[in-house]
């Protein structure tokens, strides 16, 4: 591959058109006041009894102690109908593509070793596909979910099922339809895997999942048709709120001024995510930001966060105030009911500095509840932020020498470099933004996957796909590059990398002074603003992987590229049937 930087027209041109944009957007949101005319219907107030909405199961975020954390396998049955159902997440009613008519969807948990086994029935209008976030699916690339990589879509009104085995892995994953951009409409779970040898299983009295996403008012395929025309200049869709386990508030009279206003019902005073703590007992939270474009700051009032893991990876602990996560990465930190009985807010803070325009209706404190036992059960409280820790003005994740792994390993010497450019560029004179790799511009194919076409021994891909082949196991060194104003969370399928340093300008190979002892390891990392970051991952796992950016309006735009790892055993691949006959069905 070549390491020539691309040529890219930067996007500071940006900055002018907004006012226009603004001014554009606000015209349109008259215009859609007027013809739907925005009900508002009021409710009573905050609900401060009972959190239960029919389409949350909020207990399912608490995990149970009856689940038995063992090395006797198991096998996991799950049976999904994927539809379009309208609920108010926030008290604002929208159609969404929901999981059992659950937002988020079902809870996937299981035990290292065990085989999970998901029949996905799509009774949508469009394919999808269902990605297992994190997982290695070592020997079962076909099972990874990527539309155009390693399946093709499963029909409207067809079934699928997901069938694999998790091995050498635990913590805490996620599951998100990876076609288009549905997952960013509800198609979003937790996925949760133990195992006996955790290594601070000991160390808590309680499980919880806090998922963490910025959150839309608008179908995301009408977003994605302003974000990739002329319109937008690039200007990525700014969310309308942010949600803790699919809930939140929001202010239904300042709705007329939100930047993609629909028509329909609005109720104030929705309820927050609530979580009832025991003084004196500690809890693991698990944090997932299963969102779409926005880093969050992540903090609760007067208890301080230990963080534990990061992307399913055990870290040594290391205590903080406040925790940066982006789109897609995965924490767990414990914290220890030792604070006076009362009521505390969770804050997910979104870092709206990382946004290009401003959307008005937008309240960027999420909050959640921590409840304690024999405090009075109520949304209306005063518990204040940290003052004693800021944060970053810019997106970008903790410190790199905070995060440590607990099972110490040295960095493994690289075989092979490869350079990953990345930018953004205006591609013709009707002013569309795309991303590009190593000046190449993903865009899925819809009828085939290059998985399958590597399988048929295909060497020469469509020329919207990046492929970079790896053909021995070895050690395999990335220095990716961001030639962009924004940073962006890049994962990488099927592996953890080791993160041996990031930046800001640029990385000088042999000088800048790289983390080698015992770097950290994890499968989602932000790439800084016109910065650079260096990973190096071992090559020993078969088939298509894509490293992308997750933030889902730039995979629209683009920004994915793909590793065939090890074609020759990718041959040998015994692909379910029903997988490749997906490809011909539409
Ligand atoms: Cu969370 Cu390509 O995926």
């Amino acid at each position: 591959m070549s390491s020539e930087k691309p040529t890219v027209e930067r996007r500071s041109y940006r900055k002018i058109i907004i006012g226009g944009v603004v001014a554009a957007v606000i015209a349109l949101a008259l215009i859609f006041g007027l013809v739907f005319g925005l009900r508002h219907h009021k409710s009573a107030g905050p609900d401060t009894e009972s959190f239960a909405e029919p389409w949350n199961n909020a207990s399912q975020f608490l995990l149970s102690k009856n689940f038995t954390i063992t090395k006797t396998p198991t096998t996991r049955y799950y049976e999904w109908n994927i539809s379009q159902q309208t609920i108010a997440p926030d008290g604002l009613e929208r159609p969404m593509l929901l999981v059992n008519g659950m937002f988020p969807g079902p809870l996937v948990e299981a035990n290292t070793g065990d085989q999970i086994v998901v029949k996905v029935t799509n009774s949508m209008v469009n394919g999808t596909t269902i990605h297992w976030h994190g997982m290695y699916q070592n020997g079962t690339n076909w099972m990874d979910g990527t539309m155009g990589v390693t399946q093709c879509a499963i029909p409207p009104g067809q079934s699928f099922t997901y069938n694999y085995t998790v091995a050498n892995q635990w913590g805490t994953y996620w599951w998100h339809a990876h076609a288009a951009s549905q997952y960013i409409d509800g198609i979003v779970g937790p996925l949760i895997i133990h195992s006996p040898d955790e290594p601070y299983l000991d160390q808590y009295d309680e499980d919880i999942i806090m998922m963490v996403s910025d959150y839309y008012h608008t179908d995301s395929g009408a977003l994605v048709a302003w974000y990739l025309s002329a319109d937008s200049q690039g200007t990525e869709p700014v969310p309308d709120n942010g949600l803790i386990n699919g809930l939140n508030t929001f202010n239904c009279s300042g709705d007329a001024n939100a930047l993609f206003p629909t028509g329909f019902k609005c109720s104030d005073g929705a309820p927050l995510a609530s979580f009832d703590f025991k003084a004196g007992l500690t809890y693991r939270v698990r944090i997932i930001n299963s969102g779409s474009f926005a880093d969050f700051q992540f903090s609760i009032d007067d208890h301080m966060l230990t963080v534990i893991e990061a992307d399913g990876i055990d870290m040594q602990p290391v205590a903080v105030q406040r925790l940066p996560i982006h789109v897609a990465q995965r924490y767990s930190v414990l914290v220890h009911a030792n604070q006076t009985v009362g009521n505390y807010y969770v804050r997910a803070t979104m870092n709206t500095n990382c946004f290009n325009t401003p959307n008005p209706a937008l309240n960027p404190n999420v909050q959640g509840v921590i409840h304690y036992e024999g405090a009075p059960v109520t949304q209306d409280f005063n518990s204040t932020d940290w003052t004693t820790s800021s944060w970053s003005a810019i997106c970008i994740d903790l410190a790199l020498d905070m995060l440590h792994p607990y099972a110490a390993q040295a960095a493994p010497t690289p075989d092979v470099s490869y350079e990953i450019n990345f930018a953004f560029e205006t591609i013709n004179q009707a002013g569309i933004n795309l991303a590009y790799v190593n000046n190449t511009s993903w865009s899925p194919l819809m009828t085939d996957a290059t998985l399958f076409q590597a399988q048929r021994g295909v060497t020469l891909f469509d020329a919207s796909q990046l492929i970079v082949t790896l053909n021995s196991t070895n050690v395999v060194e990335l220095i990716l590059n961001n030639y962009d104003e924004g940073s962006h969370p890049f994962h990488f399928h099927g592996h953890t990398f080791s993160v041996l340093g990031w930046g800001g300008g640029s990385y000088i190979p042999g000088k800048t002074v790289l983390e080698l002892d015992n770097p950290l390891r994890r499968d989602t990392i932000t790439i800084p603003s016109f910065g650079w970051t260096v990973v190096r991952f071992v090559n020993d796992n078969p088939g298509l992987w894509t490293l992308h950016c997750h933030i889902d309006w730039h995979m629209e735009a683009g920004l994915l590229m793909q590793f065939e790892s090890l074609p020759e055993q990718i041959k040998k691949f015994q692909i379910p049937s029903e997988l490749t006959a997906m490809c011909g069905a539409k």
